[in-house]
């Protein structure tokens, strides 16, 4: 039998819920009770009830947990030379993805299953306490069927992202290589992963191509997400429009109609500033999404090309500085905006019924992660009502 636990004495609670204050729910000097890893009261520290447990977090601010609905954890290697290229003004083109496909296939699963422990486990130090974890390195049907059960291991967001690049086996005939997702990875992925990702963009697959892969996937079940507009302003946001996808990520190049398809549908559109900060590509006018009424979400988008960080404090201070959001909707977006884009209502908000996911900071408001960037300010995490990282 789990007691009742008391969090007290806490400067800023963002709840992301009606409770509190503004588009966060901020509540000040505030208190909440969590119960069997939920969280069953929030209110006011001196209104708050009597529990078998208390923890007096001496005024420090509280977050939900970060909900990073975005990363490429199954892979092995890393690409620090294309980096290094680029920074000396190579461009970023889908053709690296190859380099990394073939570390992965020769790598064993212990290797990959090695990667996503290390990179989850930076995840939580950064507040992650949910993460979205995509195949996509593999290619093949073998490959890609260890990386998502690889993946599940780790956690039930999985998705397959078979159509990531066109496998150089498959060079001269991708609808080929589409017919092999289609007809034998999505039926032996069912059960594993929860959604289907097609990388729709240039130097990958076309919007025709994407939009079998989705009639295919809808059909078995799965739901959709989209890599979408990240090199130029094609197809693949309305075509995530179009699918109903939980998610257009990206979104890099968007035209004025892409961005009143994406505000008028369910569909979240999810930036990834790690990608444009680590391609020296240009940022997404986060502020024009959602001044036309956009759902935002950030994540890392965590992978060994285009972003190789864990930390979404550094995607929040990118996404205030150069996506022109607030503060508040930085970290909205990280959290609610996450557990959105996830279509998930349980976690990214700290309301009554919500999994008691969350993180202390070393600081006494949201407003110093993006405020003090780059500096650690996660002092301890928890989830599930239990604490699973402390800085101490
Ligand atoms: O989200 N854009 C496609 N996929 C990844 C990058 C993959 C890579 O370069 O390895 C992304 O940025
Ligand atoms: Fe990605």
């Amino acid at each position: 039998m789990s007691s009742a636990h008391l969090v007290t004495n806490i400067g800023s609670l963002v709840t992301n819920s009606d409770i509190g204050d503004g588009l966060l729910g901020e509540l000040h000097d505030a208190a909440f009770v969590m119960e069997n890893g939920f969280v069953s009261w929030v209110g006011s520290a001196s209104k708050a009830p009597d529990c078998d447990v208390m923890t007096d977090v001496g005024g420090a601010a509280i977050l939900p947990g970060f909900v990073d609905s975005h990363a490429h954890l199954v892979f092995a290697g890393d690409r620090a030379p294309e980096f290094e290229a680029r920074m000396t003004g190579e461009k970023y083109t889908a053709g690296g993805i190859r380099t990394t496909v073939a570390a992965t296939r020769a790598a064993s699963d212990d290797d990959l299953r090695s990667n996503v422990r290390r990179l989850s486990a930076e995840m939580l130090r950064s507040g992650i306490t949910t993460f979205e974890c995509k195949s996509g390195y593999g290619l093949s049907i073998v490959d890609e069927l260890r990386s998502v059960s690889v993946a599940r291991e780790f956690t039930n967001e999985v998705t397959l992202l078979a159509a990531h690049v066109v496998p150089a086996e498959f060079q001269d005939k991708p609808d080929a290589y589409v017919d092999v997702i289609m007809s034998d990875m999505l039926p032996k992925a069912k059960g594993i992963a929860r959604w289907v990702d097609v990388f729709c963009d240039d130097g990958a697959f076309t919007g025709e191509q994407t939009r079998r892969v989705f009639t295919a996937a809808k059909a078995l079940g799965f739901e959709v997400r989209v890599h979408a507009n990240q090199l130029r302003a094609g197809e693949g946001a309305a075509i995530a429009v179009e699918f109903d996808a939980a998610s257009a990520d990206h979104c890099t190049h968007l035209t004025e109609d892409d961005i009143s398809r994406l505000s008028a549908s369910n569909t979240v559109v999810t930036l990834l500033p790690g990608a444009e900060f680590s391609t020296r590509s240009p940022y997404p006018n986060g502020r024009a999404l959602i001044n036309r009424g956009g759902k935002l979400a950030i994540a890392t988008d965590c992978n060994p090309g285009s972003s190789y960080t864990t930390s979404m404090s550094f995607a929040i201070a990118v996404a205030v500085r150069d996506m022109k959001l607030t503060p508040a909707e930085a970290v909205h977006a990280a959290t609610a905006g996450g557990a959105r884009a996830l279509r998930r209502i349980d976690i990214g908000h700290l309301g009554v019924g919500a999994q008691a996911d969350f993180m202390i900071l070393d600081a006494p408001s949201y407003v110093h992660l993006s405020y003090r960037p780059g500096v650690d300010l996660i002092s301890s995490v928890w989830q599930v009502g239990t604490e699973r990282y402390s800085k101490k």
